[in-house]
């Protein structure tokens, strides 16, 4: 039989998530781009003239609060209007097909758009927050709102003082429990998955090597090459969404055959 390299890949990836009794998944924006979702690097990175670290930042939010709100505004308008893609899809079907026999399975997200949630998948880890969280800049009060447009804009908590989106920022630490749940999931899994992320942000961009160190088979879905393809066992060069459709192809093909 002769096989595309997408074919091949998708032979390749579908062998490795069928034997595996552990997977834990890492995923960054490129795994949202597909549903219109931009990412913070690369083509398209940019909003206006600013840089990510230039507004995801609690100096960013003390110097102009208002401007890093309208930033994540847009990035709220576009989120809301985004569905999950087949990649998003994808995750939720062998997370399904690995517990159903048992297995672990583990997402660990840097995303705060909610995607992988509202495809369906249940065991997410969220690093970095999520932008429908909003948290008092002053107090502890925090609540969830998915309203688009936020009124009043900037929102305001109760106590009178600015909220500000319930994410990480650059600097800040991550939420102490998820990461080490993280951790320990990236440290016993039998292969873990990496898709769409430059890995250039730590500490989330240290997991994959965490995984590889105890074992684990590294697999990454990525057009471009990252500090992660150096590592990985298999590395498919492709958009996440198109890798996962020839995965579904793939295996209605051998369903046929
Ligand atoms: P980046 O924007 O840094 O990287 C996106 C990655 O996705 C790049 O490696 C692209 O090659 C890849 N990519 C683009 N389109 C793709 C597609 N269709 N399918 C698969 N891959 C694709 O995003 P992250 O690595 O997620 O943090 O960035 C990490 C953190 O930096 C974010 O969580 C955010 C940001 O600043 C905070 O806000 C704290």
């Amino acid at each position: 039989m002769n096989l595309s390299a997408m074919e091949l890949s998708s032979e390749q990836l579908q062998a490795v998530l069928i034997s595996a009794k552990s997977i834990c998944v890492l995923t960054g924006a490129g795994v949202s781009q597909e549903s219109g979702v931009p990412t913070f690097r690369g083509p398209g990175g940019l909003w206006r003239q600013y840089r990510p670290e230039d507004l995801a930042a609690p100096e960013a939010f003390e110097r102009n609060p208002l401007l890093v709100w309208e930033w994540y505004a847009w990035r709220r308008e576009l989120i809301q209007r985004a569905q999950p893609n087949a990649a998003h899809l994808g995750l939720v079907k062998i997370e399904e097909t690995v517990t159903g026999r048992d297995g672990q399975f583990t997402l660990l997200t840097q995303n705060v758009d909610g995607l992988h949630e509202r495809a369906g998948s249940r065991n997410v880890i969220r690093l970095h927050g999520s932008i429908w969280q909003l948290r008092c800049a002053s107090c502890a009060e925090e609540r969830e709102d998915y309203s688009v447009p936020l009124a009043p804009f900037p929102p305001r908590c109760s106590c009178a003082s600015l909220m500000r989106p319930g994410v990480v920022w650059f600097g800040e630490p991550l939420p102490e429990d998820s990461w080490q749940k993280a951790a320990d999931a990236a440290a016993a899994c039998q292969v873990f998955l990496v898709i769409g992320t430059s890995a250039l942000v730590y500490p989330a961009a240290s997991l994959p090597l965490l995984g590889k160190r105890n074992g684990a088979r590294v697999v990454e879905i990525n057009p471009d090459s990252t500090s992660v393809s150096e590592i990985a066992d298999i590395a498919v060069q492709s958009k996440a969404a198109e890798a996962f459709s020839a995965l579904a192809r793939f295996d209605r093909q051998k369903e046929r055959a």
